[in-house]
């Protein structure tokens, strides 16, 4: 006879960073109802009190979920724990000041979680991310699929949402990628792209709406690239699709669902590259990245992912030589 009560264990999410992204997220995740517990924290105390606030007065709309602010101690029984704390450009600070300031709050971040000894999948999504989630899986010393970045999750989205508005069709049934780095350098991944089982290269002559193809891709190629500018022109900073895309993520890790996702991961000779962390199709699982799907890309597109790391690695390299 089984004796042995099983111990319930809440699923828990840490937020780290309560300001635009971490709070939409928080909001988001809490009406998914994927977590059972929520810790939201920042620097700011009061920032966190107040969403914290804010939020739990949604709990008779929600399904239940514990909402409170967040400490260190959190982190011990986290199953994911998000970083979206990041410092604002000051007047006049150049980039590279800015990404060591950054730099060094996820290094401090991820001391705290390591003297937690905490057994989460950490998710960095501070800008720039494929630089910051090198920094703290380094930092860390970790297996390398426990430390991602949310990488180009959300310029997939973007690229998916684009593609279904110019065919005419639902974006649940375009499967498409943005690769590399989530920034300047990324690529479309032309040769990954399908709606419905039928490669774009079939579907997109027959959809009738392409003068010019190759025209028209490279336009969609780049509103995709250029997404973050405008929005941030128009309001000054992007949350709420970031804010999705980060439920995406974290459902995957919660329930061990295996969810091919584009984050930013170490790649150690996939692709033939090495030493840099940027966004290739994953299989996600509870410890974070299971395994990295390999595929060969079109010369074109392998020319375009190696020019992305080059990209990523020189930022590390101007990083060290300004220290
Ligand atoms: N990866 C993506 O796709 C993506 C998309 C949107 C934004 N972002 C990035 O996410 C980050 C957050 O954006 P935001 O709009 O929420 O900024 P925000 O300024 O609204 O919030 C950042 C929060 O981090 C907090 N913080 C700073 N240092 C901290 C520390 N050491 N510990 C805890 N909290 C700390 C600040 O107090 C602030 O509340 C930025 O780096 C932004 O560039 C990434």
């Amino acid at each position: 006879m089984h004796t042995e009560q099983s111990v319930w264990k809440p699923r828990k999410v840490v937020i780290v960073g309560a300001g635009a992204v971490g709070s939409t997220f928080a909001y988001a995740l809490a009406q998914s109802g994927l977590a059972d517990e929520i810790a939201l924290a920042d620097m700011n105390n009061d920032l966190a009190q107040g969403q914290v606030l804010d939020l739990a007065h949604g709990l008779p709309f929600f399904p239940p979920v514990d909402i409170h602010v967040g400490s260190k101690e959190d982190y011990a029984d986290a199953h994911a724990i998000v970083i979206t704390a990041g410092a604002k450009q000051r007047p006049g600070e150049s980039r590279i000041d800015l990404l060591r300031r950054n730099a060094a709050i996820i290094e401090s971040i991820m001391d705290d979680i390591i003297s937690q000894n905490s057994g989460a999948v950490v998710v960095v999504t501070s800008n720039p991310v494929d630089i910051l989630t090198y920094i703290a899986l380094k930092h860390a010393g970790w297996q390398k699929g426990r430390v991602i970045g949310s990488g180009t999750v959300l310029d997939s989205a973007r690229f998916r949402y684009l593609l279904s508005q110019h065919c005419g069709v639902d974006a649940r049934n375009v499967h498409a990628y943005i690769l590399g780095e989530h920034g300047d350098s990324e690529l479309p991944a032309w040769s990954m792209t399908h709606l419905g089982g039928v490669s774009i290269h079939d579907y997109c002559p027959n959809c009738r709406k392409c003068g010019n193809w190759e025209a028209e891709r490279r336009h969609l190629f780049e509103t995709v690239r250029d997404s973050a500018y405008h929005i941030i022109d128009y309001k000054g900073a992007t949350w709420f699709a970031i804010g999705l895309a980060l439920v995406r993520i974290v459902e995957t890790i919660l329930r061990g669902q295996k969810s091919i996702l584009t984050v930013s991961t170490l790649l150690e000779g996939e692709y033939g590259l090495e030493d840099v962390c940027l966004s290739v199709p994953c299989i996600l699982n509870q410890d974070g990245v299971e395994r990295i799907l390999r595929t060969s890309l079109p010369p074109e597109e392998q020319q375009a992912l190696r020019h992305s790391a080059e990209v990523l690695k020189k930022a590390r390299l101007d990083l060290k030589g300004t220290a």
